[in-house]
């Protein structure tokens, strides 16, 4: 279970301070499948952040199954996000020079494994999002969706008990938003993952089970289908 509770996030840029949480309460629970959405600079992408150990929160209290990771130093939050989370993002944040089974295997680097399972693991992910004979291509060779694939693969190959997606259907046309969309429903129900996505995209909000409005740096509603 995440609970986040009282968050506060202030950005001080010179003189000008932009208050972009104040002051969140929000609860989920394991394997819930989640959207949060609001408008452009109301806090989606701090409030991510802040989940996802990027970030540091001014005031309030985040914890992660039990685990205060608010108060974890940098190399402790650093080995948190290894063991627990998974980032996708708007832009995929792929390494243009390696294939997409390297992209995929090097999140699995500081794990320690052996090089069989590494390689068991990968392909085995990798045919899951539906790129198996694609293994040996570089991004710049794939499709924005097929990038994508890569970077939700990437994101689940360790399985993380989170993923937090920044976006993650912003780049594609609705159609294949539509299939990655589907593709991340169905990791879910078969990994049990839990998936927060921000996102203007309406057909990213009605498709989660849960959506949650941020407005301005705070909550204005909060709804499960
Ligand atoms: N590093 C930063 N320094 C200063 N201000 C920031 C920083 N990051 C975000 N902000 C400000 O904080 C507010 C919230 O930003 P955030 O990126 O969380 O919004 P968002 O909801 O993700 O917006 P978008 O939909 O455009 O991605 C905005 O007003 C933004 O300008
Ligand atoms: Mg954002």
């Amino acid at each position: 279970m995440i609970a986040i509770e009282k968050v506060t996030k202030t950005y001080v840029s010179g003189d000008v301070e932009v208050k972009a949480l104040r002051g969140v309460d929000l609860t989920i629970q394991n394997g819930e499948f989640l959207s949060i959405a609001g408008p452009s600079g109301s806090g989606k992408t701090t409030l991510l952040n802040i989940i996802g150990c990027i970030d540091t929160l001014d005031s309030g209290r985040i914890l992660i199954d039990g685990k205060p990771v608010f108060n974890l130093d940098k190399d402790e939050k650093a080995l948190f996000r290894r063991e627990t989370l998974g980032f996708i993002f708007q832009s995929y944040n792929l390494i243009p020079v390696l294939t997409a089974y390297e992209n995929v295997a090097f999140a699995l680097n500081l794990l320690d494994l052996e090089d069989g399972e590494v390689r068991e693991r990968t392909m085995a992910i990798l045919s899951e999002v539906g790129l198996e004979g694609m293994e040996n291509r570089r991004p710049n060779k794939l499709s924005g969706g097929q990038q994508q694939r890569v970077a939700i693969a990437r994101a689940l190959v360790k399985n993380p008990k989170i993923i937090l997606a920044d976006e993650p259907t912003a780049n594609l046309d609705s159609h294949t938003g539509e299939e990655i969309l589907t593709l991340m429903g169905e990791m879910n129900e078969k990994h049990g993952t839990t998936f927060i996505f921000s996102t203007h995209d309406k057909m990213v909000m009605e498709y989660a089970k849960r959506l949650v409005s941020l407005h301005d740096g705070l909550i204005q509603s909060d709804v499960t289908r």
